[in-house]
């Protein structure tokens, strides 16, 4: 493979292209093909790959992307961090559409999904307590700040199999639960990252307050329509925020434990 890149981003729902000046590669793996072809440019004199994760005509419904092939294929590039946007809904009511939440933590509610490099016969069982990588997570938190985006520096996401939205029983037991993002896409793409040494990050997008607040008669349901109005307001915002993270990110740091646990 004569192609390489330093660091991946991956594309949510209402961000399907980011860069320009690109070359775009297609990828085979022993996963299969990843979502798309990917898309390869330098910024600030970093190899970027970035690949849309449901696809660029959005084929892809949540538990239908190929997660193994799609860290695979950044594997393969030599991507060593990885950054991923994602739509997101929030689970609390100081958390507001809108505004960032830089993801410590996941709860997985997905089911059926090939989540493990690892299917034997190398059998390696790998610590997912930390599954987020610390030194990314600081520099997206500086990134954002500096540009004055509303950030809330830790939160759970709960990840849902999709592609329904929660009822509102669900809804209130994960916000019970304390827990402060919903989306579909961070299982088990994040664990997969790590499985594979790859530094990984994770920026929601707050597009929505999901099933509704308790109390709040007057915020409805989330919608279709809905994240993807308020992902495409702030579609910007987030581009920002990327280029940003990726100017601060040392390429030979590595003082983090992604790659060895
Ligand atoms: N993506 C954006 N908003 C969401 C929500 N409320 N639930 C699941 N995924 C989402």
């Amino acid at each position: 493979m004569d192609f390489k890149a330093d660091i991946g981003v991956f594309g949510g729902s209402g961000f399907y292209s980011f860069l320009e000046n690109i070359e775009e590669v297609e990828i085979d793996t022993p996963y299969g093909k990843p979502s798309d072809k990917i898309a390869l440019a330098t910024y600030d004199g970093k190899k970027i790959a970035f690949l849309p994760r449901h696809g660029k005509n959005h084929h892809l419904p949540p538990h239908m992307i190929p997660y193994r092939a799609n860290i695979s294929a950044m594997k393969q590039l030599g991507v060593k961090k990885i950054i991923a946007p994602t739509a997101s809904g929030s689970l609390q009511p100081e958390i507001k559409p809108g505004d960032f939440v830089v993801s410590s933590q996941f709860v997985d509610r997905t089911w059926g999904r090939k989540d493990t490099f690892f299917d034997g016969p190398e059998t390696r069982h790998i610590s997912a307590a930390h599954p987020y990588c610390p030194n990314l997570r600081r520099l997206a938190i500086e990134a954002g700040k500096s540009l004055g985006i509303t950030i809330h520096e830790e939160g759970t996401v709960v990840v849902i199999q999709g592609p329904r939205f929660s009822t509102v029983s669900e809804s209130r037991w994960f916000s019970k639960m304390g827990w402060e993002v919903i989306n579909m896409t961070q299982y088990p793409e994040c664990y997969l990252a790590r499985e594979m040494g790859i530094c990984y990050a994770n920026i929601s997008l707050i597009t929505d307050f999901d099933a509704g607040l308790e109390g709040r008669d007057d915020i409805p349901p989330v919608t279709e329509g809905e994240v993807l109005k308020v992902f495409s307001e702030n579609n910007d915002k987030v581009k920002k925020m990327i280029f940003e993270i990726i100017k601060k990110i040392e390429l030979c740091e590595n003082d983090c434990t992604c790659c060895g646990t």
